[in-house]
């Protein structure tokens, strides 16, 4: 039996196998409610430009909803021969109230139906990735201000570079942060244009209102130039990209709170709501969620390099290719907005180790820079030899076996005589985040302006 939809040429019905490969049922049954808000959208505007009565109109209106509560409802029967959600939704409505449904397609096509539903869809997702982010800020911000004046190891390479505070570490992250959210927005606002009435590719005879759609939608304004509006999934890419950056940030993270969790660092201890443990070790506490966190965002980039790829040589218009574009930006949104959801229940739940932080910024001669600065500073040096000085000077800790401030005044005296006592004010880790005062610096009192600001911000 020939397709009820297309099937006027056929005269044969498909092959099970066609039918199979076809078929996007399966997965874009998640765009019903864009659907039927699209179509309804368009029905209204039918009617205000005399193309369908309203009559007409006012049944497909109620039609869809009685739909739409059967979809939420868990009542609808999804059919694999009608291909898509599109046509799913519109032999029901054919079903429940007749001849009317069959009007609700003038002037439109599958393709800017489908264009207009999903770009809906990512749009509702850039909104939800601009929550998530917020939250997550919001955690963070909480954490710096608590621990402005927390001292703990910077590193570069992974070695001990400069003490930081663990303010300071956190605020780097609320930048990485919101730079984030600021692609989101950027994004949503460049995908905010509808293509609903671009039609199959040319646009349409019929006197279609695009504005009046457009607005209904939520949409800024009609897309300009109908190929485009059919053919480009940029504003999925652009999501995905901005998602495959973010995913980037979570997984930095994650991986830094995998490592400050170890029994070897004990920089934090993590939630138990936020932690499991192994079946066999009765002592484990796992960091599983910031794991999986690392892990998950292999399928964000994987849908990023899949999409682009579906993409790069499709000729303008539609091609079923695009068809797609959707199981990877749902998967990808799906694992984004979780991984989002679990690194905020993990920063608001941990617990930094404060005397483990500030005995671990000590450690490894953290505050040499410090000492190379003071001989700058107070002896005149110029910073390549208190450069070398230092290094002696390390050296011979290193030697000792102890740390910086544990050098006598005659064993610094022995490599640079005019060393004073004054010397060991430098060298400890407060004084070194104190005195890190330069815009942008780990100092506590810049730190707590840079929480001060975002706060604001984020109220605003
Ligand atoms: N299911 C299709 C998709 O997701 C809808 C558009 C189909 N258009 C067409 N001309 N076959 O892309």
């Amino acid at each position: 039996q020939a397709n009820q939809m297309w099937g006027g040429r056929f005269a044969e019905g498909p092959d099970a196998i066609m039918e199979a490969i076809n078929a996007s049922i399966g997965f874009d049954q998640r765009l019903a409610r864009q659907d039927i808000e699209g179509s309804r959208a368009h029905a209204a505007m039918l009617a205000a430009q005399g193309i369908i009565t309203d009559k007409d109109a006012e049944a497909i209106r109620e039609g869809l909803l009685t739909v739409l509560s059967e979809i939420e409802g868990g009542s609808f029967q999804f059919s694999t021969a009608l291909e898509d959600i599109h046509m799913n939704v519109e032999a029901r409505l054919k079903e429940v109230i007749g001849e009317p449904a069959g009007r609700l397609h003038t002037g439109r096509s599958r393709n800017d139906q489908v264009a207009t539903d999903f770009r809906l869809w990512v749009r509702d997702q850039a909104d939800a990735a601009i929550g998530g982010l917020e939250a997550l800020i919001r955690a963070l911000l909480t954490q710096a201000e608590e621990g402005a004046d927390w001292v703990m190891p910077g590193f570069t390479h992974l070695q001990t570079a400069q003490p930081v505070t663990w303010g300071h570490h956190m605020m780097a992250y609320v930048e990485m942060f919101s730079r984030d959210l600021g692609r989101f927005t950027d994004a949503r606002k460049r995908m905010n244009e509808s293509p609903l009435g671009a039609a199959a590719l040319a646009g349409t005879s019929f006197p279609l209102d695009r504005q009046m759609t457009a607005e209904a939608l939520g949409f800024d304004r009609p897309c300009a130039n109908s190929l485009d509006a059919v053919s480009d999934r940029d504003f999925a890419l652009e999501f995905l990209g901005a998602a495959s950056i973010c995913a980037m940030h979570l997984s930095r993270f994650a991986e830094e709170l995998v490592i400050w969790s170890s029994a070897q660092f004990r920089f934090v201890a993590l939630s138990d709501r936020f932690s499991t443990g192994s079946s066999i070790m009765p002592q484990k506490k796992n960091p599983d969620a910031a794991e999986l966190i690392r892990a998950k965002i292999g399928r964000i980039f994987g849908a990023n390099v899949a999409l682009m790829t579906v993409m790069k040589g499709l000729p303008l218009a539609y091609s079923k290719d695009m068809q797609e574009d959707k199981e990877q930006v749902f998967d990808a949104a799906d694992n984004l907005m979780l991984a989002l959801a679990a690194m905020t229940g993990m920063v608001s739940d941990m617990k930094a180790n404060v005397p483990a932080l500030e005995a671990a910024a000590g450690a490894g001669f953290s505050t040499a820079t410090d000492l190379a600065d003071w001989l700058v500073r107070v002896l005149g040096m110029p910073f390549r030899d208190a450069h070398h000085v230092t290094g002696s000077l390390v050296a011979k800790a290193e030697g000792q076996g102890c740390d910086l401030p544990d050098l006598t005044l005659a064993d610094m005296q022995a490599v640079e005589p005019r060393i004073t006592e004054e010397v060991f004010g430098v060298l400890g880790v407060h004084n070194s985040v104190a005195s890190r005062m330069s815009y942008g610096g780990t100092a506590p009192e810049r730190v707590r302006e840079q929480v001060a600001a975002w706060k604001a911000r984020l109220d605003d």
